[in-house]
C-alpha cells in the first residue's frame, strides 16, 4: 500500500463504507435524481436531499434547498465568483489563494474589469484582520478567502473577516478545501455567506463531489443552463434553489458516497478527527527538524496550521526528491508549487516549489518516522 501523505490533494484511503455505498447504488439502483417517480428514482432523491441537509449540519446550516452540489471546490469557486460579480465590482482575497480562486479572479479582471485588492500577509501565510478592513472601498462587492494555505497550512482568521464583511455590507466567500470534516466550521458563527467545498479531500468522499452553501439572499446567476429535471417547458432556467444552479444530470453516484464520508465523520466526531490530525502535524514539525539540511515553511506550531507542511532540503530538487521517496521507500508526497504561486511568492520559492505533505486522519507517526529516515537516507 505505501505511505500516503498527499491528502492536501485528496484523501486517501476513503472509509470502507464510502466505497461499498457508491458500488451498492451503482449495482442496486443507478437512477437519476430529480427526473423520475418510480421508486427506484425517489430513492435516488432521498440519497441527494439527505445529503445536502447533512452537508449543511456539518456546518450549522439548516436549508437543505441551498446547498448546491457541484463537481469540485474550483467550481463552487467559479459559480459563487461568477455568478455574483458584475462589471467593475472590487474583490478583496488574501495572499495566499489557490488557482481556483486566483485565475477565476485575473480571468473576471480581463473580462469584466473587476479590480482585485490582495491583503499582504507574514511570510508565514498569516493575515491581519485590520487589513483586510483597510482593503474595503465604496465598490467592494466581495471578500474571497481560504480558511487554510495548501501551501502553508496557516489558517485564517476568518470569524473576524467575516465580521468584518458583515459591518460593510460585503458578501464573505470562504474557501473550505483544507479545512470541511477536519474543523468545526460554522456559517453563522463565523459569519460565512457563501462556503465552497469540496468532497475528496478531509470531508473523505469521492472525487467529483463538492458544493457552494448559500448562507444569503444574494441571488447567484447560473454557471450553466439546462436540463433541471422540471419546469421543462419553460424556456429559461428556473429561479429557485437548488435547480437554478444545478444543470445537468447530478453526479448520485457520488453525492451517495458523499452521504456515507459525512456519516463516518459524524461518528467518528469532527474533534476526534481534528485532534487526531493536530496531534500529527505536531509530530511531524517536531521530527521534521531531524532531517539534515531542511528548510521548513510556515507557522511551525501545529495551532496555527492544518496538516499541511511544505519544505525544501537544500541541494536537492523537490522533484528529485519525492521522485525518490516513491521508487525507493514506497512513501507518496508532492511536489511543485500545488496550484497556488502566490504562496510561494510569500516564501520566495516560486521558482523551485517545495515539497509538501498532507497529513490525514488515516496517518499514523511512523508514517512520518519512515519519512523522516528516507529523507536524511537519499542525502547520504
Ligand atoms: C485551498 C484549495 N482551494 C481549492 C482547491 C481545489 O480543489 P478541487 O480540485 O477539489 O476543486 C484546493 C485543492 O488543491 C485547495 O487546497
Amino acid at each position: 500500500m505505501g505511505i500516503y501523505l498527499d491528502n492536501a490533494a485528496t484523501s486517501y484511503p476513503k472509509p470502507q463504507q464510502v466505497a461499498k455505498s457508491i458500488y451498492d447504488f451503482m449495482i442496486k439502483n443507478g437512477s437519476s435524481s430529480g427526473r423520475g417517480s418510480y421508486q427506484r428514482a425517489m430513492q435516488s432523491d432521498f440519497f441527494v436531499y439527505e445529503t445536502r441537509k447533512l452537508v449543511g449540519e456539518l456546518f450549522n446550516f439548516k436549508d437543505p434547498k441551498k446547498v448546491i452540489f457541484t463537481s469540485n471546490v474550483t467550481e463552487s469557486l467559479n459559480l459563487a465568483l461568477r455568478g455574483i460579480l458584475k462589471e467593475n465590482d472590487h474583490v478583496v482575497t488574501s495572499s495566499l489563494e489557490h488557482n481556483a480562486v486566483w485565475r477565476c479572479l485575473k480571468t473576471l479582471e480581463k473580462e469584466k474589469n473587476i479590480t482585485i485588492t490582495k491583503v499582504p500577509s507574514t511570510k508565514e501565510g498569516y493575515t491581519n484582520p485590520m487589513d483586510v478592513a483597510k482593503s474595503i472601498k465604496k465598490d467592494t462587492k466581495l471578500i474571497v478567502f481560504n480558511h487554510a494555505s495548501n501551501v502553508l497550512g496557516t489558517i485564517q482568521p476568518i470569524k473576524e473577516i467575516g465580521k468584518i464583511a458583515k459591518d460593510n455590507d460585503v458578501l464573505f466567500l470562504v474557501d473550505v478545501a483544507q479545512t470541511a470534516g477536519a474543523y468545526n466550521i460554522d456559517v453563522k458563527e463565523d459569519n460565512i455567506d457563501l462556503l465552497a467545498f469540496t468532497g475528496h479531500k478531509s470531508l473523505l468522499g469521492p472525487m467529483g463531489t463538492g458544493g457552494l452553501i448559500i448562507n444569503c439572499d444574494y441571488d447567484i446567476n447560473p454557471l450553466k443552463v439546462g436540463g433541471t429535471g422540471g419546469d421543462s417547458a419553460y424556456e429559461y432556467q428556473p429561479d429557485y434553489y437548488p435547480n437554478k444552479l444545478e444543470t445537468g444530470t447530478l453526479n448520485v453516484s457520488g453525492i451517495v458516497g458523499l452521504r456515507e464520508a459525512i456519516k463516518f465523520i459524524n461518528k467518528e466526531s469532527i474533534a476526534k478527527i481534528h485532534n487526531k490530525e493536530k496531534e500529527l502535524t505536531a509530530y511531524a514539525l517536531y521530527k521534521l527538524k531531524e532531517v539534515k539540511n531542511i528548510e521548513i515553511y510556515g507557522p511551525q506550531n501545529s495551532e496555527d496550521i492544518v496538516g499541511v507542511i511544505s519544505f525544501n532540503i537544500k541541494n536537492i530538487r523537490a522533484e528529485d526528491a519525492v521522485h525518490e521517496l516513491d521508487s525507493k521507500y514506497n512513501i507518496m508526497l508532492r511536489a511543485g508549487l500545488h496550484c497556488a504561486p502566490n504562496a510561494h511568492e510569500l516564501i520566495g520559492t516560486k521558482e523551485i516549489g517545495s515539497m509538501r505533505i498532507g497529513i490525514g486522519y488515516f496517518n499514523e507517526k511512523e508514517d512520518i518516522d519512515k519519512l523522516v529516515q528516507a529523507l536524511n537516507e537519499i542525502q547520504g
